[in-house]
């Protein structure tokens, strides 16, 4: 197996532009948005049991907190995804270095009213393209569970190859977690 060449603490989130999407460093005051956008069960459903369900009203300014913690100690990159021209938050990226153990180094969610237009296809590249070009990272592994196929197929797009199965649970119960690795060769290659 690969080890890790990543450095601890990461370097502030950057600023990722695409062609509809600005990517910005995810803020405090993502909060609301979160919490108006993030608790609908199309977007939870494949999502880890570990998220509380049904979700509380302050579930999205608990996490926020969790996570401006873990980018202060510089362990994550976290990504408000915005269209172009609207600074609002419409859905989140997060990557982060592989540990040794657990390979799974991204995760996204997008509101529901932008699903199927390519989107997160996007937002899943200009990050992908970070690791690779800017961070040198070598590879990433990516988990989905094998029921939720959009996920699936935004990293058969990028070229990930499928590694591995495993139990999984998930908010709308047990499942099973497909494991790919995205080579930086087969990214550059599609
Ligand atoms: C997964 C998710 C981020 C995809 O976002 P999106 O912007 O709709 O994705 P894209 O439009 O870029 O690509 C989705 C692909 O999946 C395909 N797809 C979508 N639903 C599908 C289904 N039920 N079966 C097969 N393919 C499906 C689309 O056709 C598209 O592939 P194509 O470009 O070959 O046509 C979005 O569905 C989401 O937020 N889901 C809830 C959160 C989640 O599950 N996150 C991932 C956890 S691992």
């Amino acid at each position: 197996m690969m080890t890790e060449i990543h450095k601890m603490p990461l370097p502030p989130t950057p600023t990722l532009v695409a062609d509809r999407l600005v990517l910005r460093p995810l803020q405090e005051r993502d909060a609301s948005a979160i919490q108006r956008l993030f608790p609908q069960w199309e977007v939870v459903r494949w999502l880890t049991a570990s998220i509380p369900w049904p979700y509380p009203a302050d579930g999205a300014a608990a996490n926020m907190a969790e996570t401006l913690a873990q980018r202060v100690r510089g362990e994550k990159f976290f990504w408000a995804i915005t269209l172009k021209g609207d600074d609002e938050l419409r859905g989140r990226i997060d990557l982060w270095p592989f540990d040794g153990r657990n390979r799974d180094m991204r995760g996204f969610w997008l509101d529901p009213a932008l699903h199927g237009r390519g989107l997160m296809t996007e937002a899943a590249n200009a990050v992908t393209s970070f690791a690779f070009e800017e961070l040198n990272w070598p590879f990433l592994y990516l988990t989905n569970a094998v029921a939720n196929r959009a996920s699936a197929r935004v990293k058969e797009k990028q070229g990930a190859i499928e590694i591995a199965r495993e139990p999984f649970a998930y908010v709308c119960g047990e499942g099973e977690r497909q494991i790919w690795q995205l080579t930086r060769e087969a990214w550059r290659a599609t």
